[in-house]
């Protein structure tokens, strides 16, 4: 690491600021270990808590040439999350919020990039996760540099702080937790720490949005969600945007301790890491509207659609949102999201999740044929020559064996 040997001549990067201590480090580091003449740092507000937005804009619009601070909420639910719900997207089993988010972020940067002149940015991943690739991703397709000082310096915390403290870059308020998050509007995720080991079994503190079981009501509690092509459109009969809608609802099903994953994640990377996720409304969301889709869509479709969405989640989460099979994919979600329309009564309680009841203009259902009550539309009697043919070569099979 020469310090002054590089010092100036570089021009503009743009660098991914969070305002903890390594996107921090990173504005006096891109200037004197890479030699950049202006740094401008841009942080990206998707619905992480309001108090961590304005210490990233502080701290930006302190230390940095230049600050940029984007109100993505909007966009997010828009472009990605609603996407996410009409393919019930699951990631190994949890509805995936990081993965979903990157993207955006990084193409927003990209942006303001290209407005600034800059030919490079930073960001402050590591090497060892799946964010580092999603980033990189984007930006390589933008055309633009990519430093990562984390990544190509394995850097040490006592290090980093030392370093904070000669240039004067003021370090977090004491950050004594030991754990990593990563917030947005639909998930918060929490690693690292003690979180590592597998075996360890994590504590309560942890846990933001989803109250300990212990704490939740004892009185179960009926919600109904009203969905419009796939997409989540009224609470209680209320119509909501979008992020007001995951707000509220993070809140309520949030209460009922609903919502809540301990696993092992396979990275992109292959590397097997312990995960602990709350994500509520997510949880809620697509349960109802894959409940849903169960009363519209037909046997076929359905069975198909299994396939497409667990295919569309796999490249969500490798943030490959460019990939021609994302948009095909996409296309045939959009179709069979024209019918996605109805409403879901869901109980919420001590932890679990329960749909009571759905209903759609779209229905492909007949009470009265189904019924056992009625004797209208379907003659029973039909079904006697149809049930004479059933399983035919099987019976033949089976007789074939036993002459
Ligand atoms: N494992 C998840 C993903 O790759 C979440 C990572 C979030 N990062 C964090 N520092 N908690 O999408």
């Amino acid at each position: 690491m020469t310090e002054e040997a590089q010092k100036g001549g570089k021009g503009t990067v743009v660098l991914a600021f969070s305002g903890g201590l390594d996107t921090s480090i990173c504005v006096p580091i891109l200037k004197n270990m890479y030699g950049y003449d202006k740094v401008i740092t841009v942080a990206a507000d998707v619905g992480q808590p309001e108090s961590e937005v304005k210490m990233a804009t502080d701290k930006g619009n302190l230390i940095a040439d230049k600050h940029y601070t984007l109100d993505l909420k909007e966009a997010f639910v828009r472009e990605h999350v609603f996407p996410a719900i009409k393919a019930n997207a699951l990631y190994e089993g949890y509805p995936m919020g990081t993965a979903l988010a990157r993207p955006l972020i990084a193409s927003e940067i990209a942006k303001i990039a290209k407005q600034e002149g800059a030919k490079a940015v930073g960001h402050g991943c590591t090497g060892k996760g799946n964010d580092q690739l999603r980033f990189d991703y984007i930006f390589r397709l933008n055309g633009l540099d990519i430093i990562a000082p984390m990544r190509e310096h394995n850097m040490r915390r006592d290090w980093e702080i030392e370093y904070a403290e000669q240039n004067n870059i003021p370090i977090p308020v004491k950050k004594d937790t030991p754990w990593s998050v990563d917030e947005n509007i639909w998930s918060r995720s929490i690693e690292g720490g003690r979180l590592e080991e597998p075996a360890y079994h994590p504590p309560e503190e942890i846990y933001h949005w989803t109250a300990a079981l212990k704490d939740a009501p004892d009185e179960p509690e009926i919600i109904s969600i009203g969905f419009e092509n796939g997409i989540p459109v009224s609470l209680n009969g209320e119509k909501m945007a979008g992020v007001d809608l995951i707000v509220a609802l993070n809140k309520i099903a949030g209460k009922h301790s609903v919502g809540r994953n301990d696993m092992v994640e396979d990275r992109v990377l292959g590397l097997k890491a312990r995960e602990n996720y709350e994500h509520p409304a997510a949880t809620v969301l697509i349960a109802a509207h894959a409940d849903l889709e169960k009363l519209v869509l037909s046997r076929f479709e359905l069975k198909f659609k299994h396939i497409v969405d667990d295919q569309w989640a796999e490249l969500a989460y490798m943030g490959l949102i460019h990939e021609p099979l994302y948009h095909d994919l996409g296309a045939f979600i959009n179709k069979t999201q024209e019918r996605v329309t109805g409403t879901v009564d869901v109980q919420l309680f001590k932890g679990g999740l329960h749909i009571m009841g759905r209903s759609s203009p779209f229905a492909l259902y007949s009470e009265d044929l189904v019924s056992f009550d009625t004797n209208t539309g379907i003659d029973q009697r039909d079904s006697i020559g149809y049930s004479k043919y059933y399983g035919l070569q099987g019976r033949l099979l089976h007789q074939l064996n036993n002459e």
